[in-house]
């Protein structure tokens, strides 16, 4: 069974945006990664999820590896691309939209990040309101992701104009979350209001993920409770929500996701000795689309230009690194059960706001 056949028919979108109909049809499962503040891990968490559901089996095709996408929506703090060593790339316009950012040639990873719009990773772009709206609604109407068993979205911190925009488009395609939180108490409060969002938008909640919970000395492998521990399960099991697991703080995951470019480009440098990877030049911002039927290259030669260079070195780095960190087998079981509830939501849809934890 194909990702696409098993989508919903298309009545059951009625009232959504056709342009967003037509690319998110042929997407298995939304899920956006939620917290009440920054610097929680939401990011890592997005990254770390898209990259150990790219290297599991398709839940369509166990013969393959699962298609995932990773949508980034924090328009003002977008850090996927860093984090995916993808810093620099940028999105290509074909005639039929924009091609997302693949991280190697297998095109099992798709990214789509602001970032890659910026012609510098240290432009800012002050953002009101309705362009907030519009950057989104482009963002899932003119990417052509292709097929996707996983869509993840990164999303800002808290409940936003953006988290509102998406949910409004997404409202049909039976979109879920995952919530991140650190054990700490403010950052606890600060997910109550993100879980109060979640039940006033009927956005089921997978479940909780505590990062940064503890740190493993590498030496003595002892933890070590720096914020507290246990904060973010007491919290679940008190909202009835599941809890997914604890991530402790790895310093060698954040030389994996931090650190991400600068490995490819040396792993590059050093076979191509020394020439210096180039860019291109990334699309502006409000760039219109090319019509249908206008010259454009075959989807085969644009999906290889599309694949970068950093990329193809990324398949042997960021993911085998990732794989070699104290973090990967853990964050494995946390995406086994994300896959499994994923699915399960998808046979049947929960009406409510967030699934109970008693639903396995
Ligand atoms: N479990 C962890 N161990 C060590 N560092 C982490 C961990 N989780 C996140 N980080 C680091 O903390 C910083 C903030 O994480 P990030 O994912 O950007 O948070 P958010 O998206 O919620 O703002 C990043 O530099 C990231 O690499
Ligand atoms: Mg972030």
């Amino acid at each position: 069974m194909s990702a696409s056949s098993s989508i919903s028919p298309s009545a059951s979108h009625l009232g959504a945006d056709p342009k967003i109909v037509r690319r998110l049809s042929s997407v298995s499962h939304i899920i956006l990664v939620l917290s009440g503040k920054g610097g929680v891990g939401k990011s890592s968490v997005s990254a770390q999820l898209a990259l150990s559901l790219s290297s599991s089996p398709s839940p369509a095709d166990s013969d393959r590896n699962a298609r995932v996408g990773i949508l980034d929506i924090d328009l003002t703090g977008p850090s996927i691309p860093r984090m995916l060593g993808l810093d620099g790339s940028s999105v290509k316009q074909s005639t039929d939209g924009w091609v997302p950012v693949y991280t190697d040639a297998s095109q099992h990873l798709a990214v789509m990040s602001v970032g890659f719009l910026l012609r510098s990773k240290n432009d800012s772009v002050v953002w009101r309101g309705p362009k907030k709206n519009a950057m989104i609604k482009q963002f899932l109407g003119d990417v052509r992701w292709g097929e996707l068993d996983y869509l993840i979205i990164d999303t800002p911190p808290g409940t936003s104009d953006e988290h509102i925009s998406i949910l409004e488009y997404l409202r049909t395609f039976n979109p879920t979350a995952v919530m991140v939180t650190t054990p700490q108490a403010v950052s606890l409060a600060d997910n109550l209001r993100s879980l109060d969002f979640c039940r006033k938008t009927n956005l089921p909640v997978l479940g909780l993920i505590e990062n940064m919970s503890g740190y493993i000395c590498p030496h003595c492998k002892d933890c070590t409770n720096v914020w507290g521990k246990g904060g973010g399960e007491a919290l679940a099991k008190r909202e009835g929500l599941r809890f997914l697991g604890r991530i402790p703080i790895d310093p060698g995951l954040v030389r994996v996701l931090d650190d991400a470019k600068e490995d490819a480009q040396h792993e590059l440098e050093k076979q191509l000795d020394g020439t210096r990877l180039s860019t291109t030049e990334p699309v502006t911002i409000d760039q219109p689309l090319p019509q249908e039927g206008q010259a454009a290259e075959s989807k085969e030669t644009e999906d290889k230009k599309s694949a970068t260079p950093a990329g193809t070195i990324l398949s042997r780095t960021t993911i085998q690194r990732y794989k070699s960190s104290l973090t990967f087998p853990i964050f494995q079981e946390i995406t086994d059960q994300i896959r499994t509830l994923a699915h399960q939501h998808r046979l049947h849809p929960q009406p409510s706001g967030v699934l109970s934890s008693s639903e396995s």
